[in-house]
């Protein structure tokens, strides 16, 4: 699928491929222990990204190159959710991560807004939503930037490590 034409000086945003596993896997991993303060474990993310790839209905990822170059400076990602209210699909962000050398310079911008473009485009998505931690206030604020709104929901969640191997925290990988 094709994100759109970028801007002169904008990143550039590609759908992700299995070329990207390895960025994919290191992003994550930054991601997770950044803003969570957790290790993931690499050959389980791995076969996650894996997963993905073969059906991208699980998951798609996008990722922004570096204006003039091929360097991945950021990535995020859109799962779906059947809306019954709304009779479509609600997009969610997920995985969202830019390297901390290019924050503040729109690639995030540049993503999301690619990915709403395609969204937009498709006629029974009705929405885009995501989930960020409380203290998360930075990303909290570039949502909000982008002109997205708390939901007003809370998540509850029972995650059952034992199945994925995972650190038995009871808290869910982003
Ligand atoms: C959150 C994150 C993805 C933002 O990416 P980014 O590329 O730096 O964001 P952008 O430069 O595109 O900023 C877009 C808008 O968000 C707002 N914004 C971005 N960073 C901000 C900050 N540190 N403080 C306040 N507002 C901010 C601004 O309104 C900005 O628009 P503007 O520059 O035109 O004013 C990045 O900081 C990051 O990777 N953080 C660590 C991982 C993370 O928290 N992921 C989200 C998990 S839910």
């Amino acid at each position: 699928v094709s994100a759109g034409p970028a801007s002169p000086g904008s990143p550039r945003i590609r759908p992700a491929g299995v070329d990207d596993l390895a960025v994919l896997v290191r992003f994550n991993a930054a991601l997770a222990l950044e803003t969570e303060g957790k290790t993931l474990d690499l050959e389980v993310c791995s076969r996650g990204v894996l997963k993905a790839f073969a059906d991208p209905d699980r998951l798609r990822y996008w990722v922004a190159e570096s204006d003039g170059s091929t360097e991945v400076v950021g990535q995020a990602a859109v799962t779906r959710e059947w809306s019954d209210w709304r009779a479509g699909w609600v997009w969610w962000f997920q995985s969202v991560y830019v390297v901390p050398r290019s924050r503040q310079r729109g690639v995030f911008r540049a993503l999301h807004g690619a990915i709403r473009r395609v969204a937009r485009a498709s006629d029974d998505v009705v929405g885009l939503r995501l989930y960020v931690e409380e203290q998360n206030h930075r990303a909290q604020q570039t949502y909000r930037g982008l002109g997205m709104r708390p939901g007003g929901y809370v998540v509850y969640e029972e995650i059952w490590p034992e199945r994925f191997g995972g650190q038995g925290d009871g808290s869910s990988p982003e």
